[in-house]
């Protein structure tokens, strides 16, 4: 083995150094409002990292550079390599990281950035000597043990290295993100932290044996719901991923996300529901038995112009119906089945369902989870309990349906830009692998259909697309992500046929 890789030392890439700076910096302030802002790389091996923070460093705050590096070799070459960036403020020490050197105290810096050497613990070299060990779990807790890879004891320390709303980006071996021996370890950073970003490597980017991921992690950081990530050799920006703590300290989440696209379950929309199109004879029938009444006690009438996703515009904007405009429409079931050849396919579409409009430029999906409308034809009634409503209309509302939709069937429709699916086209969509993510999205699309105003309702429309991302596993594909929010309809509002004051 050669004694590099023997050091588990694999430098950091410039790419991938400039993105964990840039990271790890996002709109960090210095403790003391006038003061510098105070950064140590713990393993600075010849400077990389410390040059890239460097480099990207803010204009409004001077930083303060501190790298510890074990082999003198190594520290004199960061020396002159910050020296040659012009960062001649960086001091390098050469001394063992983890056994505290004066300046390194808890809660002394804003930032860490590091890429610690990645030695198995199994190696010679990667096992933490006893004494060490002993004084590791002293500082650090019971997470330390035999086993625990010496790149998961500097990301522990280092989240004690910085203050309060401090950062610590790192370079990790992916084991840390999902390896049973890391449970405990990875419980403390989220307990301790709040992870920020996630970058997943995928194209052996290290010279190294192992694969690699990085984090940001700021202490005691504000709980959210969603983690920036990146992907690949640049570390490009490929949207976010739901935070769920307890599936992360689990590792499960990871295992899940780290398949950039992962595969289908194979279930499909028709294992959920049978989805139902009206006939021409249906529209004549309900057109026929139509009224347009303020405070009528007959069915409501939807038609494909009053959905929106997650929205029905019933009420709030006229519907046209066989080339007239009708603020309220409803029909008198009763009526309507007495007219005999509808009857069977009113009974199955009047209940709880999900509704899907057709020959628009995204999927667009309401849920009516009382049972009182009747959706008109060409609308797609989706008939299921209303909380699984939810959940079929959030799936079809997904980016990622739309895009398929769109690929699949494009042409169908009267305008080359829209979508038009049959019912056993509707029926014939993947369902998503991952349940968590999915009913989440669902109760966003909920959000979505209560929103009061138009930023309300995009907001919790784009929650429901970062969960149904992560629940096909496809957080990745960020061009569908944005050519669906380009596509949204505009926000409607109105007061149809209001009562006259
Ligand atoms: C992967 S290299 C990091 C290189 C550098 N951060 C970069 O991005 O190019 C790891 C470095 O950590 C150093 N190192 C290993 N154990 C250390 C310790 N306990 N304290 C300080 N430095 C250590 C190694 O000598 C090696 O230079």
């Amino acid at each position: 083995m050669s004694g590099r890789r023997d050091a588990g030392d694999y430098p950091t890439p410039p790419a991938i150094a400039r993105v964990l700076a840039t990271e790890t910096l996002r709109a960090l302030t210095p403790a003391t409002s006038h003061g510098p802002l105070r950064i140590l790389d713990p393993a600075c091996g010849a400077g990389n990292l410390l040059r890239a923070v460097a480099a990207c460093g803010s204009a409004s705050h001077r930083a303060d550079l501190l790298g510890v590096e074990l082999d003198p070799g190594r520290a004199e070459r960061a020396r002159h390599a910050l020296a040659d960036a012009g960062s001649g403020g960086a001091t390098i020490i050469c001394a063992d990281a983890l056994l505290r050197p004066s300046p390194l105290r808890d809660g002394a810096f804003d930032a860490v950035v590091a890429n610690p050497p990645f030695l198995s613990p199994t190696s010679r070299r990667g096992a933490i000597p006893a004494h060490t060990r002993a004084q590791l779990r002293a500082r650090l807790g019971p997470s330390i043990a035999a086993l625990t890879n010496i790149a998961t004891v500097f990301l522990l320390d280092s989240l004690r290295l910085v203050r309060p709303g401090g950062r610590v980006g790192m370079i990790l071996p992916t084991s840390f993100l999902t390896s049973r021996d890391a449970t405990g370890a990875r419980a403390q950073v989220l307990e301790e932290g709040t992870l920020e970003w996630l970058w997943t490597d995928g194209e052996g980017v290290f010279d190294a044996a192992v694969t690699v991921c990085g984090v940001v992690i700021t202490r005691a950081g504000k709980p959210h719901t969603t983690i920036r990530r990146s992907a690949g050799r640049h570390a490009a920006p490929t949207g976010t991923s739901v935070f769920r703590p307890a599936a992360h300290v689990a590792g499960e989440q990871w295992r899940d996300s780290l398949h950039r696209i992962a595969p289908s379950s194979g279930s499909t929309i028709g294992d959920l529901t049978t989805p139902i199109a009206g006939f021409r004879r249906h529209y004549y029938a309900l057109t026929a038995a139509l009224s347009d009444a303020q405070s009528g006690t007959g069915m409501r009438v939807v038609t494909a112009g009053l959905i929106d996703p997650g929205r029905v515009l019933w009420g709030t904007i006229p519907a046209r119906i066989a080339h007239r405009k009708w603020d309220r429409p409803r029909v008198d079931a009763d009526a309507l089945r007495s007219a005999g050849r509808v009857s069977a396919w009113l009974d199955a579409v009047t209940g709880p369902k999900a509704m899907l409009a057709t020959q628009t430029r995204i999927l667009e999906c309401a849920v009516d989870p009382v049972g009182d409308v009747v959706p008109s034809v060409p609308v797609i009634a989706l008939p299921a309990s209303a909380d699984r409503s939810w959940l079929i209309a959030a799936a079809l509302c997904s980016p990622h349906l739309s895009r398929l939709a769109f690929d699949r069937h494009r042409g169908a429709a009267l305008s080359p830009d829209a979508i038009k699916l049959s019912a056993s086209e509707a029926a014939d969509l993947p369902t998503p692998r991952r349940t968590g993510p999915w009913e989440l999205a669902a109760v966003a699309l909920a959000d979505a259909a209560m929103a009061p105003t138009a930023s309300d309702w995009r907001d919790a429309l784009q929650r429901m697309a970062h969960h149904m991302d992560d629940a096909y596993g496809a957080a990745g594909a960020a061009g569908t992500h944005t050519w669906w929010v380009e596509r949204l309809p505009r926000f409607k509002t109105g007061n149809a046929g209001a009562p006259p004051e």
